[in-house]
């Protein structure tokens, strides 16, 4: 093994089939290959296991298990687990994240992993006495929470604020009472939905009203992650000149204004950054139907839809700013069961919610930074077309290095078709 081959780097891994990626990817890891196949077979997950996850199991369903290289988060080299089907997302968060590295690499700053649960209470007489008797009683809430949750106190987390809220977006005669529970490295919407459905009918008493719904919510924005990259110009366009590299920058800065004014473009600039996270999300078998509500409402917070993550000039390169809600888990949930999942969380060396969250962020920046960095140069056809042509000449029956060179032949000729690429591989056998 090289030195190289302990970092995220892993030069060339695209161009490998896939057993040696395995052997480089675990020689990275410092683990067996055969522990990494072991956690690959049959996608993690076999048909009787998944039989006790959810209802009416016929089998599981797969998807392409990958790794993006290049991360460096907060100086540390990270390899990220990639769940994911669509082509180029996979290269876009490498080269992202390649970029990105020349500047530093990315600097996260994560909130502690609080999920809140909300509970409701309706047909309240007295607003203001219900507070004061709520807001009086909570040392009781949080005894009655320490007990509840005695393994998650002993773990640094457990309840830490009794919030009420009432105010212009809440009816008349209602109160809305937030647990913030910090969930250490569990995303929490078990544990904070049990403790609402436990609290819930004294904080009614205690307010004089009824109690209505106990859940968790997936605004999580009291667990957002705040993501920070500097990418030198000639970063963006390694062997141009720097003029060229500067027109460059501009077009991305200009990108992002685009997407900061136009609700439209601010969509799928968002499209973009949650191609880097729900792989990410899926891979490390967390629920990534919660990260995404969590997302676009934490986007539409001040009423209007906004990008995720902008860009300026700064400094002679790109400032990249990213700041998202992200409540996922690195214990838990299908991860009991799921060996790809647990595997995935080891891959990146995630220690804990909050690191995952990190990466998992920094995926969605990497991503956004490819695209915007394509649609402003070739655009998004002929960026595309060189992954796609890889994908045809699979399809095609390429194996191996036939692949590069059938997609290389295709991606030239303009042909990118199926017809072409059996064209093509067939000359290449001859
Ligand atoms: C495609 O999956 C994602 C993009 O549309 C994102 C963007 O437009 O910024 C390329």
């Amino acid at each position: 093994m090289t030195e190289n081959e302990k970092t995220a780097r892993l030069p060339g891994l695209y161009e490998d089939a896939p057993a040696e990626r395995r052997r480089r990817v675990a020689a990275a890891l410092g683990i067996d290959v055969a522990e990494l196949e072991a956690a690959l077979a049959g996608g993690g997950l076999d048909v009787e296991t998944a039989d006790g996850v959810v209802e009416n199991v016929l089998g599981v369903h797969a998807l392409p298990f990958a790794v993006a290289t290049n991360f460096l988060v907060d100086g540390v080299d990270r390899l990220v687990p990639m769940a994911v089907e669509e082509p180029s997302v996979v290269a876009a968060a490498s080269v992202g994240a390649k970029m990105i590295r020349a500047g530093g690499g990315f600097s996260v700053q994560a909130d502690p992993p609080i999920t809140t649960a909300q509970v409701e209470l309706h047909s309240v007489a007295d607003r203001a006495a219900a507070r004061r008797a709520i807001e009086g009683a909570h040392a009781e809430f949080h005894a009655a929470a320490d007990d509840r949750l005695a393994r998650l106190v002993a773990r640094g987390g457990g309840l830490r604020e009794v919030e009420v809220r009432s105010g212009p977006d809440i009816p008349d005669a209602h109160l809305v009472v937030h647990l913030h529970v910090d969930c250490r490295d569990a995303m929490g919407a078990n544990v904070v939905n049990g403790l609402a459905e436990a609290l819930g009918p004294r904080l009614a008493e205690l307010a004089g009203a009824r109690l209505g719904i106990c859940i968790v919510t997936n605004l999580a924005d009291r667990r957002l992650v705040r993501v920070k990259a500097h990418v030198p110009s000639l970063a963006l366009v390694p062997g141009e000149d720097a003029a060229h590299a500067a027109r460059v920058r501009d077009a991305i800065v200009r990108a992002s204004r685009f997407a900061e004014a136009d609700v439209h473009r601010a969509v799928t600039h968002n499209k973009g950054v949650m191609n880097g996270v729900d792989p990410v999300v899926v891979a490390t078998g967390n629920d990534w139907r919660a990260v995404e509500a969590g997302a676009h409402a934490w986007a539409a917070r001040s009423g209007a839809y906004r990008p995720l993550c902008t860009w300026r000039s700064e400094d002679g390169g790109l400032l990249g700013e990213l700041t998202m809600p992200l409540a996922v888990g690195t214990v838990g949930g299908i991860g009991r069961v799921h060996r790809l999942a647990r595997l995935a969380i080891a891959l990146c060396g995630a220690d804990s919610s909050m690191t995952l969250a990190g990466v998992a962020a920094s995926a969605g920046m990497a991503c956004n930074l490819s695209s915007l960095r394509v649609l402003a140069t070739v655009g998004i056809q002929e960026g595309h077309m060189a992954l796609h042509a890889r994908s045809i000449a699979s399809a095609a029956g390429a194996v191996g290095d036939e692949v590069a060179r059938v997609a290389a032949a295709i991606h030239r000729a303009g042909e990118v078709t199926l017809r072409a690429a059996k064209a093509a591989l067939e000359e290449l056998r001859k």
